[in-house]
């Protein structure tokens, strides 16, 4: 693999010549303007691309990773900038993580359509929008991304997948879907706490993400041939369960408009009321 990419991209190193080489390359590196803008994709495609899960990705030495657990701020709390700052640099970690895995995925799962792994290119550019914006809102409270610890712990979970139906049962229709949840309340919350602009930039967010969910809709029914609560729960991996990827009261019109139909957000909301935290 040493060959066909290096484990950074920077001056002087070859620019990758396939979509799965520059993959590489941008999971692998430790630079954070490299990790936040990376070059445009490559055109060309790896003609057998061989299954590559066993990839971590490189963390800037801006990413401080934490030791221990840390609960978001309250919404009550964000008319501190400071507090304000800790929540952008974790929904900017979010962002973060979430470009990284969906280039993982293309790696991880190369016998799955072509379109499929063209869509989780075009998304993971797009979570690095967020990401900028959410550093930029970070930076407008007088704050930088190294004054806070983050977590790694989509990483800790999504490379459980073993096929691609798991990962958008995981990624797209459980946490991007939950994040329709958290979009809103958010934008709710920065706007009482008397931040507007990024209350915008979470509304921007929160209509990409519903797209996202779109995605993973259509691309979970085509790889199981449907889309139920019953079989979204079983493609889970262990130990997820759905009242960790939804939060009441649900984003119901957000999820419907993102390809959720009213008997899977009916048997979500009763498993959320009936297991709530399990
Ligand atoms: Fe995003
Ligand atoms: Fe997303």
């Amino acid at each position: 693999m040493g060959s066909e990419v290096g484990s950074r991209c920077g001056i002087g190193e070859a620019i990758p010549a396939t979509v799965e080489a520059w993959a590489l390359a941008y999971l692998r590196s430790t630079d954070l303007g490299h990790k936040l803008a990376p070059p445009a994709p490559p055109r060309a495609w790896e003609d057998a691309p061989p299954v590559r899960r066993m990839i971590r990705p490189g963390r800037p030495a801006e990413l401080r990773p934490a030791n221990r657990a840390r609960r978001n701020p309250k919404p009550a709390g964000l008319h501190e900038p400071r507090l304000r700052a800790r929540l952008l640099a974790t929904l900017h970690h979010h962002e973060l993580q979430a470009a990284e895995l969906f280039l993982w995925a293309l790696l991880a799962f190369p016998d799955t359509p072509r379109r499929f792994r063209q869509g989780l290119v075009a998304m993971a550019m797009e979570e690095l929008v967020h990401a900028r914006l959410y550093r930029e809102r970070l930076e407008a409270q007088g704050a930088q991304l190294r004054d806070f610890e983050v977590r790694d712990w989509f990483w800790e979970r999504v490379p459980t997948c073993p096929d691609a139906t798991a990962y958008v049962a995981l990624v797209g229709l459980g946490l991007e879907g939950g994040n329709l949840e958290h979009a809103a309340r958010y934008a709710r919350a920065f706007e009482v706490g008397g931040d507007p602009e990024t209350a915008a930039v979470c509304r921007r967010v929160a209509d990409d993400e519903e797209r996202h969910v779109r995605f993973a809709a259509r691309w979970f029914r085509r790889f199981t041939g449907r889309l139920d609560f019953a079989s979204w729960r079983a493609a889970l991996p262990p130990p997820l369960t759905p009242s960790v990827l939804a939060s009441l009261p649900l984003a119901r019109e957000a999820r419907s408009r993102s390809g959720q139909d009213q008997a899977f957000l009916d048997e979500l909301e009763a498993w959320c009321r009936a297991r709530p935290g399990s």
